[in-house]
């Protein structure tokens, strides 16, 4: 069972990571400290046969509306699955996000595992983000 407690907090943290997307700069209450995010970079598009730049971009848009309300992007983009990989954490989440169409679904897993898979290196990120990996 989901804590919504907990997920509303971590709602306001991905609204706060968004926000920094659009190179916001993040705050510390103690200073200003600018935190330049650069998105595409974050949620490239490697070339590759299946997946072009069209793919790409309608894939990204459907993580960041529907896969950042429970969580932060930042676990789907340390993730190095295989295509089977993602196949499960789509199953594992079927419940979690019924808005999505089957092809939305399809696009979405054609997109993480040509990007996010075991032969490349996940971006680098802020040590910031990197310890949400494990919050949620
Ligand atoms: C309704 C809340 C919710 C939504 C929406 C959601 N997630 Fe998650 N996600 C979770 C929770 C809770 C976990 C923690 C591990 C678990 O319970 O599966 C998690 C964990 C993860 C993980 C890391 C752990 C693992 O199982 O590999 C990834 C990657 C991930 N989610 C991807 C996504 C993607 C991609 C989407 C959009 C299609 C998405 N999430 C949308 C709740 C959500």
């Amino acid at each position: 069972m989901l804590d919504l407690s907990k997920s509303m907090s971590l709602r306001k943290v991905a609204a706060a990571l968004f926000m920094a997307a659009g190179l916001v700069a993040l705050s510390d209450g103690q200073g200003a400290q600018a935190q330049d995010l650069d998105m595409d970079e974050i949620f490239r598009c490697v070339p590759s046969e299946n997946v072009d730049e069209a793919l790409c971009g309608e894939a990204r848009d459907l993580i960041i509306n529907n896969c950042t309300i429970c969580h932060a992007f930042v676990p789907i983009v340390l993730q190095q699955f295989d295509a089977q990989g993602w196949d499960g954490l789509f199953d594992r989440h079927a419940d979690r996000s019924p808005q999505l169409t089957e092809p939305q679904i399809t696009d979405m897993k054609k997109y993480l595992a040509a990007n996010f898979n075991p032969s490349i290196e996940p971006p680098d990120l802020p040590q910031e983000l990197l310890d949400l990996w494990t919050s949620y």
